[in-house]
């Protein structure tokens, strides 16, 4: 999308469609007064509540159609309901297919310019989405259209800076949902090591193979990725923006490209969604490509172990015992909890070779999450304050909530006669019980581990997210990485 920023009101292109912000209260007030706009306005028919639109034909303006946009009323006006009215707004704007865009700033009281600029125009991007490379002959008419031309007036030319950073976000976000929503036998492990050698400027790549990995030592990642075609990898991303600091902080993300379920072969509906399964390693390495674009002061190495969890005659077996790259052995005790046996191993990689600061550890690991939280929170599992504080304001920030659960001593759960652990431990607390797995491998090490099962991947379009994929994460690890 190009973006320009116009000066003077009068001055601007000719675009489809002008978007004219409004607020709720006693004298429904538009941004400007469109004297075109006054019969609705005094119908009824349009209140200005936050995300309402109103589509308009009139004479005398360059566009001949006004989009009225509801904000709410100024008092309750936040940054996540300014995401969600501009969102809605793009909505409106897709319905009626149209490319050219002006937008009107509305002047804020008491609310800080650079809050407003991030909600609108977040709103805005990620609204702006769609995912069709898979459409085969549906006519065009039928496909949705994207704004590709977007110009802003009541804005200092100085917004510009922010708003490109905002664009580059939206970008990262679109890598994330592009690769969740792709063919599980497209985005597969070695796709994944492709995308992540190409990240781009300031980051350095390496991907270990399996032979690699054999020399490693990482039985439960290869294990895991025994029975597929392509083979797991490790990849390893790292951008440096801090030289002269030692601190590190290491994102691992889950990079399961399709879970069956492996011998305990999940259920069709269950399988269903498993294509998303490599959301976390697609956001890590969002993350590192952003704070390299973004030009962050801090050190940040994403790692993903990838691998496709398969079924048939090679498939890794419940009830063998597999060896981590740190000594310690896991039995199998479900095939199906696969994410956290590769997640430990990177751990343990982590731990051993690239002296962390800070481990963050991201993916969708378990249903259970879904059920206790839904489809819009993630869970959170810490053993260090600081970083749970810095992801509850990252949270508050963004809007992408990852909710802090205990790490409750049921260790006992996940014990095994004859290995050092077993990969699960019963129903209840399913998820915290894979936080507590996860943790047995961080060496002390300030970690945090974000289950995303439930907002990664949604079923219907909701705010400004589209159907499936979400790229949920990207901006709250940016976030947080800002907070360092
Ligand atoms: N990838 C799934 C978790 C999942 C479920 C993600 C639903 C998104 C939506 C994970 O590998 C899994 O299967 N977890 C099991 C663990 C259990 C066997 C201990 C689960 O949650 O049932
Ligand atoms: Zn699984
Ligand atoms: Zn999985």
């Amino acid at each position: 999308m190009k973006i320009s920023i116009v000066q003077d009101f009068a001055k601007r292109e000719k675009g489809d469609v002008l978007i004219v912000p409004c607020w709720t209260g006693p004298s429904l007030a538009c941004e400007r007064s469109f004297p075109e706009a006054a019969q609705v306005l005094s119908s009824g028919d349009f209140l200005g509540k936050a995300g309402e639109t109103a589509l308009l034909y009139v004479n005398g303006i360059k566009e001949s159609r006004l989009l009225l946009l509801g904000l709410g009323d100024q008092q309750s006006l936040s940054v996540e309901s300014l995401r969600c009215s501009y969102a809605s707004a793009v909505k409106a704007v897709q319905a009626k297919k149209l490319r050219n865009v002006h937008l009107i700033v509305p002047k804020f009281l008491k609310f800080p310019i650079e809050h407003a600029i991030r909600g609108i125009f977040e709103g805005v991007f990620l609204a702006n989405y769609v995912f069709d490379q898979l459409k085969g002959d549906t006519p065009k008419e039928n496909l949705t259209v994207l704004i590709d031309n977007l110009s802003v007036s009541g804005v200092d030319k100085k917004v510009q800076r922010q708003i490109d950073r905002i664009h580059a976000m939206a970008s990262a976000v679109y890598f994330v949902r592009d690769l969740v929503n792709g063919n599980a036998d497209e985005i597969s492990p070695s796709r994944l090591a492709k995308e992540a050698l190409k990240l781009g400027k300031g980051i350095k790549t390496t991907v270990l193979d399996r032979k690699q990995l054999e020399s490693e030592g990482m039985g439960l990642l290869l294990a895991v990725g025994r029975a597929a075609v392509d083979e797991p990898r490790l990849i390893c991303s790292t951008y440096r923006g801090n030289p002269k600091s030692k601190d590190t902080v290491v994102l691992i993300g889950k990079g399961i490209t399709y879970d069956t379920g492996g011998l305990c072969l999940k259920t069709p509906d269950g399988m269903l969604t498993m294509k998303s399964d490599m959301a976390g390693a697609a956001t890590v390495l969002a993350v590192v490509k952003l704070a390299a674009e973004l030009g962050l002061k801090v050190n940040v190495t994403a790692l993903a172990p990838v691998a496709e969890n398969a079924i048939g005659s090679r498939s890794y077996k419940q009830g063998d015992v597999y060896r981590s790259c740190c000594g310690k052995t896991v039995e199998i005790l479900n095939t199906d909890a696969e994410g956290r046996l590769v997640l430990a191993d990177a751990i343990a990689y982590a731990v051993k070779y690239l002296k962390p600061s800070s481990i963050i550890d991201i993916g969708t690991l378990t249903g259970g999450i879904v059920v206790a939280l839904g489809e819009e929170i993630a869970g959170l599992f810490s053993n260090d304050e600081k970083i749970a504080r810095d992801f509850r304001e990252a949270s508050d920030s963004t809007g992408e909530i990852a909710w802090r659960l205990p790490l409750h001593d049921y260790k006992e759960s996940l014990r095994s006669e004859i290995a050092d652990l077993g990969n699960m431990g019963g129903r209840e607390a399913g998820s915290m019980k894979c936080a507590l797995f996860l943790q047995e491998f961080t060496n002390g090490v300030p970690w945090a581990h974000i289950d995303m099962a439930g907002p990664a991947f949604i079923s219907k379009a909701k705010k400004y997210h589209p159907a499936k994929g979400t790229g949920w994460g990207v901006r709250l690890l940016i976030d947080f990485l800002e907070r360092k």
